[in-house]
């Protein structure tokens, strides 16, 4: 695809040079800069604030007067909201803006200048071309392509036309795809004929057709041309195949929007629980649009005319929330980042920020660290004094990481905004900035609740922990615009996941210590997901895809993925297989089933897993192992089979 001129949505292609180009102006929000003092001026008719701290307390504890504030002055809404909220977490029930109506891409100042023009009409075209092939108001669209403009285009077309969009990252592989879209039931795929990233070549269309078939609700596959490669269309009874880009050229480039419920659902999105199912968290318009928008402002100091460098992939919230609505939502440049830190060399990221200008840039650690083993000469060969903020998340950033980030890549001048959040959270929830101009960032610490969040820590009995220096499960006392509504056809998950374990407040499957001071650190899942290389993935879907008698999966330390997956197996009674055979067939099943990072680093084979009597696998004692801490073994003796311990240890060394 050929896209001309300069451009507000910058697209890095895979290829080096082949630079497209797009334009943004999706404006639901009326233009404001943090003044002088940076407080929100949307903060100016609130009593007695007149600082950060002053203005976090207000937004908490006058959370109707805060949000109802926030969302007047700065959506754009086609008829207004009656009701600020109706939330009441212990029943999972959460709407906000009722009785209001908006379309993110509706907004008349989107026409006001060239570039957005082009986008905006793209967007119209792919939005008529949906609507003439079927898709209707709450219909869900699944989206598998790489972070490239079409896939965005897709995205807000089915957002004017109030389709669902349903983005599955485009790693995943066909058996993972088949099961999001048979769970979100999608009439329809969007794909590309061929992606490219690192200098590979990735076969999205064949995985497509592939997924399809296991998939009745699918009519339709629109198919857009990445590579000159061709392809052939997939016959399926009675359905349909279409050829995206030239079918919309064909269409007009006037597209209504369709006036959207604040509530209506905007988006699904899958991502890994502690059960094997993924689960698709629902976003809806009103709330996440504006959440995206106020945190993607405000946590980055991002300015008019700012260009704004996240190179996470759109099939993850971080892609979602910060590379296309909040930049977009904000009337900003955003960049679309197709490719890998190393390709084709170290100093992509880099170059990146020359060429295009980047004035905050928004990565992973993981890939912080990757490229700490190059060396600084990588970083130093580029001019990046346009940086202003650094940001980091995903996962939790060393310090070794993160000062190198602040260093090397920033100097010593930029801040580093370590950002926690999740994809139920919508939008960042805990981050150093915005903070008073004179305050410090501690290293590896995300610090402060954006405002409207009230963070607490809870221990195990339920209690809420009030004193600091202290450690414990991280929930939301309260609800905020930004959070997911609920899973997918099983709102009765949603309640077991994240409102029931402590009642009356919103758990987050993690762990948080805070400081002395108050700030919140990150401290890791509670439950049996794991993090590698920033991806979630839980451990019981790992284990589901293996044909073997019995498994246990664990997350271990890893110095550059943060998390590793270490796999310990117990084979079928009579099963004669080579070790090195097997360890390659699990690998292979696993990308097959899921997607190439889930694949185990190590696979240990076990004639037993450790159990305690009542037969539940002991994975602490499986972890002990595993990070070598023989002393933090503890007490075995609820073993079923206490020699199982030391088999595993002595087959755990051999692997080493
Ligand atoms: O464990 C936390 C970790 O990533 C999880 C959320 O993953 P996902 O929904 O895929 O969203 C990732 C991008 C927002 C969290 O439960 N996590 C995210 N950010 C951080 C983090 N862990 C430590 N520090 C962070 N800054």
């Amino acid at each position: 695809m050929r896209l001309p001129g300069r451009c507000t949505l910058k697209y890095v292609a895979a290829s080096l040079g082949r630079r497209g180009v797009f334009a943004s102006r999706l404006n639901v929000l009326r233009r404001n800069s943090w003044n002088a003092a940076e407080f929100m001026p949307e903060a100016a008719g609130f009593e007695g604030v007149s600082g950060r701290d002053e203005l976090q307390e207000y937004s908490v504890s006058n959370s109707e007067s805060f949000w109802a504030a926030v969302a007047h002055q700065r959506l754009s809404w086609i008829r207004p909201f009656r009701t600020v909220q109706d939330c009441d977490l212990s029943r999972g029930r959460i709407k906000w803006f009722e009785g209001g109506k908006l379309n993110v891409s509706g907004e008349s100042s989107v026409f006001d200048c060239v570039f957005c023009r082009e986008l905006l009409e793209m967007t119209c075209r792919v939005g008529n071309l949906l609507r003439r092939h079927g898709v209707t108001k709450g219909d869900c669209v699944t989206i598998y392509m790489p972070t490239c403009p079409l896939a965005v285009v897709s995205m807000l077309a089915c957002a004017r036309i109030g389709a669902v969009h349903n983005v599955v990252f485009a790693g995943f592989s066909a058996e993972a795809l088949a099961e999001r879209i048979r769970d979100a039931e999608s009439s329809t795929v969007i794909t590309v004929n061929q992606g490219l990233r690192g200098g590979k070549v990735t076969e999205l269309k064949k995985t497509v057709d592939t997924a399809v078939q296991s998939c009745p609700t699918v009519r339709q596959v629109f198919v857009a041309t990445r590579t000159d490669n061709p392809f052939g269309f997939l016959q399926l009874v009675n359905r349909k195949s279409n050829f995206v880009l030239q079918e919309m050229l064909k269409e007009d480039v006037v597209c209504e929007p369709a006036a959207m419920d604040s509530e209506d659902i905007l988006f699904l999105l899958y991502t890994s629980g502690s059960t094997g199912k993924p689960k698709g968290l629902v976003h809806t318009h009103a709330g996440y649009l504006l959440y995206a928008a106020l945190t993607h402002k405000y946590v980055f100091s991002y300015q008019d005319g700012d260009v704004f460098g996240c190179v996470a992939d759109i099939g993850w919230i971080t892609g979602h929330s910060y590379t296309v609505y909040g930049p977009l939502v904000n009337g900003g440049t955003t960049v679309l980042f197709e490719s890998t830190p190393v390709y084709p060399d170290p100093g992509r990221y880099w170059d990146m920020v020359e060429r295009l200008k980047i004035n905050q840039f928004y990565g992973a650690p993981t890939a912080i660290r990757l490229l700490i083993k190059y060396g600084d000469q990588w970083v130093k060969k580029y001019d990046r004094s346009t940086l202003k903020t650094l940001g980091s998340v995903g996962e939790p950033i060393n310090t070794e990481a993160w000062e190198w980030y602040h260093r090397v890549v920033g100097d010593g001048r930029c801040p580093v905004v370590d950002t926690w959040w999740q994809t139920e959270t919508g939008g960042i929830c805990i981050a150093p900035k915005p903070s008073d101009p004179d305050a410090a960032i501690v290293p590896g610490m995300a610090m402060r609740p954006f405002f409207g969040i009230k963070p607490v820590l809870v221990d195990t009995e339920g209690k809420v922990l009030t004193s600091n220096n202290t450690s414990g499960a991280l929930c939301m006392a309260q609800p905020w615009p930004g959070m997911a509504r609920s899973i997918h056809n099983n709102h009765q998950r949603f309640l077991e996941t994240y409102c029931q374990p402590y009642p009356g407040f919103f758990f987050t499957g993690d762990g948080a210590f805070r400081s002395e001071d108050g700030y919140y650190q990150i401290t890791g899942r509670l439950d049996d997901v794991i993090n590698v290389s920033g991806h979630r993935i839980g451990t019981a879907e790992i284990e589901d895809c293996s044909l073997v008698a019995e498994s246990a999966v664990i997350g271990y330390s890893h110095n550059i993925k943060g998390q590793g997956v270490y796999a310990f197996v117990v084979l079928k009674k009579g099963v004669e297989v080579q070790e090195a055979d097997l360890v390659k067939q699990l690998s292979n099943i696993v990308s097959e089933k899921i997607a190439k990072y889930a694949s185990p680093d190590f696979i240990q084979i076990v004639k037993r897993l450790p159990k305690t009597r009542s037969g539940k696998i002991m994975r602490r004692v499986l972890r002990k192992v595993v990070e070598c801490d023989l002393e933090g073994l503890g007490d075995l003796s609820t073993l079923d089979d206490p020699a199982a311990v030391q088999e595993i240890l002595e087959g755990h060394e051999k692997l080493l």
